[in-house]
């Protein structure tokens, strides 16, 4: 009897206000055509001054928790992909704990950047197959917007907030996450940076903001996106022929299409939804997989991808045989 994690709920939070290509026109020097030329992205969501990652992480649980009937209590762990926590301690995982009430659940944070979703469910997943915890609910949520320059027309473009929340449950059946791969390139870490905070540099005005060599990371994405694909395929047998739907991280349209020709897979099988969004870091996952479900993309049985990468730098991809 083999156990896998199955998701049994999603849910997903962006804030209202929106910001468009034209607003960033009257910002920086930069116009609605190179933004959409370049990157896909049409608009993002941002925070108000008064609302932090944990307020979206509490939004987006709730639905999640609500879509799999599972009452705060039930909750075994907590773990939060973020790298723009409410604060450097408490983590997200804790505070979310005490708004949601889940008295019974462990908490942490994990930090892999735009990788922080993909990272959290291999290893939520590998609580649940040894057995350890019989509900997880992982969030993958970011506020990256508060720490971007908007003079910055490199950074400011790219960004938005939002928070994406799943509940895992244990599958004896075949089915949920059959394989995960997680990769890391710590000597690229220079090329996409957020200094600010940490304890190399406690004084945040020094670097209050984040920092990237886009066409580094660019070629880095594209072969993470790729690689991290082809090795849960490699992992569980399937081919990438048998693959339902990808969803991959909304950071650039133009990463995902150079990868989907190295990869063979067509357009109609990837989810795309960073025209509305723009990079969410580590929500835009959960975020895409809660659109893609709503619109009926998704069916017990479906092979389905998730994949992720970002600062550290970090990539990783679950694959997973759809649950419910
Ligand atoms: N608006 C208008 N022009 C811009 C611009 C902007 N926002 N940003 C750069 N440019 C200009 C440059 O100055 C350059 O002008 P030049 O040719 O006169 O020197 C030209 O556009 C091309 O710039 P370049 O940096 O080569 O563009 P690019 O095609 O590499 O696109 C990114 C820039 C940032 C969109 C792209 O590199 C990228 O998406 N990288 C990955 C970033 C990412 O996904 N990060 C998060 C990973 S989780």
């Amino acid at each position: 009897m083999t156990i896998h994690a199955g998701i049994v709920g999603v849910g997903s939070k962006v804030p209202d206000k929106v910001l468009t290509n034209a607003d960033l026109e009257k910002m920086v020097d930069t116009s609605d055509e190179w933004i959409t030329a370049r990157t896909g992205i049409k608009e993002r969501r941002l925070t108000d001054y008064e609302t932090a990652t944990s307020d979206l992480a509490y939004e987006a649980a709730q639905k999640a928790l609500e879509h799999a009937k599972v009452a705060p209590e039930e909750i075994d762990c907590i773990a939060i992909g973020t790298s723009s926590p409410d604060t450097l301690f408490p983590s997200v995982g804790c505070i979310l704990q005490d708004k949601l009430g889940a008295t019974n659940a462990a908490a942490f944070d994990v930090s892999a950047a735009c990788s922080g979703f993909n990272y959290g469910l291999a290893v939520a997943s590998a609580l649940i197959e040894s057995g350890q915890y019989k509900c997880v609910l992982l969030v993958g949520a970011d506020t990256l917007t508060k720490y971007i320059d908007f003079k910055d027309r490199n950074t400011c473009i790219l960004f938005g907030d939002g928070a994406g929340a799943v509940v895992l449950k244990p599958f004896i059946d075949g089915s949920g996450i059959l394989a995960n791969h997680l990769a890391a390139e710590g000597a690229g870490g220079k090329h996409l940076v957020m200094p600010g905070g940490g304890s190399r540099d406690p004084e945040l005005r020094k670097s209050r903001y984040m920092s990237m060599d886009g066409k580094e990371v660019f070629k880095f994405a594209v072969r993470a996106l790729e690689t991290s694909v082809q090795k849960v395929l490699d992992k569980s047998g399937f081919k990438i022929e048998d693959v339902d739907l990808l969803i991959p991280h909304q950071a650039n349209v133009r990463i995902i299409n150079h990868a989907l020709k190295k990869l063979r897979l067509p357009k109609e099988k990837v989810y795309v939804n960073l025209q509305k969004y723009g990079n969410t870091s580590a929500a835009s996952v959960p975020i895409a997989l809660d659109e893609a479900l709503s619109e009926g993309r998704i069916k017990k049985g479906d092979v389905i991808v998730l994949s992720g990468f970002g600062a550290g730098l970090t990539y990783g991809a679950n694959l997973i045989k759809w649950s419910v």
